[in-house]
């Protein structure tokens, strides 16, 4: 963290009973469950609105997490312009397997790109007056070991604020500095490199599938998901190294459809390529979610692989649990209340993190797999997608888990 700058360098000092760092999902969701509760906290963020905006990021949401969104008054459209999917598609060995959520748990998830969470929580907080700080540099967090942190940032028109707070909150995503805060000596820092990546595109094109289809095959795995009905969102496994200008929309077109190809004849819509990126993922959490009167939430914590598209659902419940402890901890109870929030968020990062990394496992090859590795690749997915337990197992970690009370 860079040395403080003097006090008398600071135009503006503000109060406020929660500061949190990083306006994404998390942050925001946040903000919105402490201002219904009469609660206002001020969230700022380095990136501006239209950078968080326009960065593609996953597009699957649990129905619990949906519902939430809409109960708690961030809005309808999820309702209106979301897709609800019953189930979702696996395919291998050339061959497509439906797995029926709704038949095996009675549970379904919405497809709802996570930017559009990120602009509705962003109306949200306009309409209701919050404040949130976007595009702001030099951030400063300071003494989260006692009783009274503080905030600074620069505005972008160059003018230095100060927040003083009672708790300050580190949302601030895979590359979170608030989680640098907590001394090295006091933390533990779990995590999983992946030998692979996803090369993720946008692509004109009509839909080629009305579920999103998870295709495991002997040249690597490929996900076909979807934004509109003209535009498709689509990734396929590649080496972490590769490069985006390497790849021209007809050797991104032919290895989709490598991958997807089967006996059943299926085949993808193609159409221009819009944007390309590679995504490379790692598998990441950092104990304890709290430091003094610091707390960690969302991809500040924890980091999962994109696979069981379990990340933005993840941040969601992260901060549905800490929005009540943080009531309790501004009032009667005080501060002895932060210690509910990390076994209990706790417990799904690292569900999450198994269901994560199994369904990695299970769907792509690493470089340099054997033949006894695919072979025994298929016999797990066959078991998968041929009994009622592998099939339900899939169902209810994909479909998330009731928040525990
Ligand atoms: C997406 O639509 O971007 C998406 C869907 C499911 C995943 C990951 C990404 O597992």
């Amino acid at each position: 963290m860079a040395a403080a700058i003097p006090a008398a360098a600071i135009d503006t000092v503000t109060r406020a009973p929660v500061a949190i760092v990083g306006a994404g999902p998390a942050g925001l969701m946040l903000a919105h469950l402490l201002g219904r509760a009469g609660v206002e906290a001020v969230a700022l963020d380095t990136r501006t609105r239209h950078e968080i905006e326009t960065t593609q990021r996953a597009g699957i949401l649990e129905a619990d997490a949906a519902r939430d969104l809409v109960e708690t008054g961030v809005g309808d459209r999820i309702l209106r312009e979301g897709h609800e999917h019953t189930g979702v598609e696996l395919r291998f060995d050339g061959r497509a397997h439906r797995i029926d959520f709704q038949g095996l748990v009675g549970a379904s998830t919405w497809l709802y790109p996570q930017t559009d969470v990120f602009v509705d929580l962003a109306d949200a907080r306009e309409r209701d007056g919050g404040i949130v700080h976007f595009g702001v540099r030099d951030t400063e967090v300071l003494d989260v070991d006692t009783a009274t942190p503080r905030v600074r940032w620069t505005a972008p028109d160059g003018a230095r604020h100060e927040v003083r707070a009672r708790y300050v909150v580190g949302a601030d995503g895979s590359r979170s500095m608030c989680r640098d805060l907590v001394p090295q000596q006091r933390r533990v820092r779990y995590g999983h490199e992946y030998p692979f990546a996803w090369f993720g595109i946008m692509a004109e094109a009509p839909m080629s599938a009305p579920e999103l289809v998870y295709a495991h095959s002997e040249h690597g795995f490929a996900l076909i998901s979807r934004r509109t009905d003209t535009v498709q969102r689509m990734y396929f496994q590649c080496d972490p190294q590769d490069s985006v200008d390497a790849w021209s929309d007809e050797r991104i077109w032919q290895t989709l459809q490598a991958r997807v190809a089967g006996e059943d004849g299926f085949r993808l819509q193609e159409g221009p390529v819009l944007e390309k990126s590679v995504l490379r993922f790692r598998s990441f959490v950092q104990e304890p979610m709290r430091w003094g009167s610091l707390l960690l939430a969302g991809d500040a914590a924890h980091t999962v692989p994109p696979t069981g598209a379990r990340g933005l659902n993840l941040a969601l419940h992260d901060v549905k649990v800490l929005a009540p402890v943080l009531l309790r901890a501004l009032g009667a109870e005080g501060a002895a209340a932060l210690d509910d929030y990390q076994p209990r968020a706790l417990q799904r990062v690292w569900r999450a993190q198994h269901f994560s990394s199994w369904m990695t496992a299970l769907l792509h090859l690493p470089p340099g797999a054997s033949a006894f590795d695919l072979r025994r690749q298929l016999g797990e997915l066959d078991c998968v997608v041929g009994t009622r337990a592998g099939r339900s197992h899939l169902a209810e970690q994909y479909t998330g888990w009731p928040t525990r009370a």
